[in-house]
C-alpha cells in the first residue's frame, strides 16, 4: 500500500524525521530555508499532510492551490499562522503543540522578567563596555519582585505557570485578566485573583503578556494602555508579535512612561522595529521561550504524532479545528 505524502517544511530532529518516515512518504526541508509562499504550494503539489513550525502561512490563496491536503501539524502551541477558518472550510485540520512546553515556557518569561525588572542586559553591556569604573548607589537599580504585584494578561496554562513561579516562589500578589474567568479552584492553586484589564494596568508593577494573538487582540497595548500604566512598570511579551504596539511601546520606553520591557516576540519578526534597538531599557530575545532541547522534541514528536494518529486512526491528537 502507498503511504501518504506529507512534507515536512522545516529541518526538524533527526529522530522524528525517521519515525515520520516509517509512516510516511517524506519530503523535507533539510537545508531550513525559508520558502517563499510560491515555493511551499510548489512543494505541497500531492501531499495530504504538512508539518509546520509556524514560520508558514497557510491561508485561502495555499489551500486552494494544494487541494490534496488534509492536515497541518504545527509544531508550536501557538497557530495563528493558520487562517483556522479557511482551513474549516477547505476541510483541512489544523493541530497544536499544547502542554508539552508550558513549564519550559513559563521559566522563561519568569527569567525574562527577572532579566528586565534588574535590568540585567544593560548592565552585562554596561561591564563589557568598560564603564565600570566605580559605585555609585543607584547604579543599574531596578525594580523588585519579591512582594510586588504580577499582572498577568491571559490566564491560559503558561500565564497560570507564571502565577505559581510568582506567588509560590517569590511571595507576589497576583492579578490576572482573562477573556474567562478561571474557576475557584485554579485561582487558589495559582494564588491569583481577577481584576478588570483597566485595574490589571493600573495595579501590576510586572506585567507578563500570555494571550494568543487574534484580531481581537492585536495591539492589545498599544499608547493609551501603556498610558495607564505605572511609570515603574515593567512590560514582559512572550506572547505573540502584534500583541503589543512596537512603535508606541518603544516611545514608551524612551518617554520613561513605563520604566522597562522584556520582548521575546516580535511584530514582523523575525525583523524588529529600529526603535526598540535603540532603546537601552528593553531586553530583546529571538522567540526563544520554548527553546530548551527536551522541549522542542517533545513539541516535534507531538506534531509527528499528530501527522500518524490522523492518518492511521482517523484522529489527531490536538486539533484545534473541526474539519
Ligand atoms: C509556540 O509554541 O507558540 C511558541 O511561541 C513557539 O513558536
Amino acid at each position: 500500500m502507498n503511504k501518504p505524502k506529507i512534507l515536512v517544511a522545516r529541518a526538524v530532529f533527526p529522530e522524528v524525521l525517521a519515525k515520520l518516515a516509517q509512516h510516511f512518504d517524506v519530503e523535507s526541508n533539510q537545508t531550513d530555508e525559508l520558502w517563499t509562499p510560491v515555493q511551499l504550494i510548489a512543494k505541497l503539489q500531492g501531499k495530504q499532510g504538512v508539518f509546520t513550525t509556524g514560520s508558514e502561512r497557510i491561508d485561502a490563496a495555499l489551500l486552494a492551490a494544494c487541494p490534496s491536503l488534509k492536515i497541518c501539524a504545527n509544531m508550536a502551541v501557538g497557530y495563528n499562522n493558520f487562517d483556522l477558518d479557511a482551513m474549516t472550510a477547505a476541510g483541512v485540520l489544523g493541530t497544536n503543540t499544547p502542554d508539552v512546553l508550558t513549564e519550559t515556557t513559563a521559566d522563561f518569561g519568569f527569567a525574562l522578567l527577572m532579566a528586565t525588572a534588574r535590568r540585567m542586559a544593560e548592565a552585562e553591556h554596561f561591564l563589557r563596555a568598560g564603564q565600570w569604573t566605580r559605585w555609585s548607589y543607584d547604579m543599574l537599580a531596578g525594580s523588585d519582585i519579591h512582594g510586588s504585584t504580577l499582572g498577568i494578561l491571559g490566564m491560559g496554562r503558561i500565564g497560570q505557570g507564571i502565577a505559581r513561579r510568582g506567588a509560590l516562589g517569590f511571595g507576589m500578589k497576583v492579578i490576572y485578566h482573562n477573556r474567562s474567568r478561571l474557576d475557584a479552584a485554579t485561582e487558589a492553586e495559582c494564588k491569583a485573583s481577577f481584576v478588570s484589564k483597566e485595574e490589571l494596568l493600573k495595579t501590576a508593577d510586572h506585567l507578563v503578556l500570555v494571550l494568543p494573538y487574534s484580531a481581537s487582540s492585536h495591539h492589545a497595548i498599544g499608547a493609551p494602555e501603556l498610558a495607564q500604566m505605572k511609570p515603574t512598570a515593567t512590560l514582559i511579551n512572550i506572547a505573540r508579535g502584534g500583541i503589543v504596539d512596537d512603535a508606541a511601546l518603544a516611545a514608551a520606553l524612551r518617554n520613561k512612561t513605563i520604566a522597562a520591557a522584556g520582548l521575546d516576540v516580535f511584530e514582523g519578526e523575525p525583523s524588529v522595529h529600529p526603535d526598540l534597538l535603540t532603546v537601552p531599557n528593553v531586553v530583546l530575545t529571538p522567540h526563544i521561550a520554548s527553546a530548551t532541547m527536551p522541549t522542542r522534541l517533545a513539541m516535534a514528536n507531538l506534531a509527528a504524532d499528530n501527522l500518524i494518529e490522523f492518518f492511521m486512526k482517523n484522529k489527531a491528537l490536538t486539533p484545534v479545528n473541526h474539519a
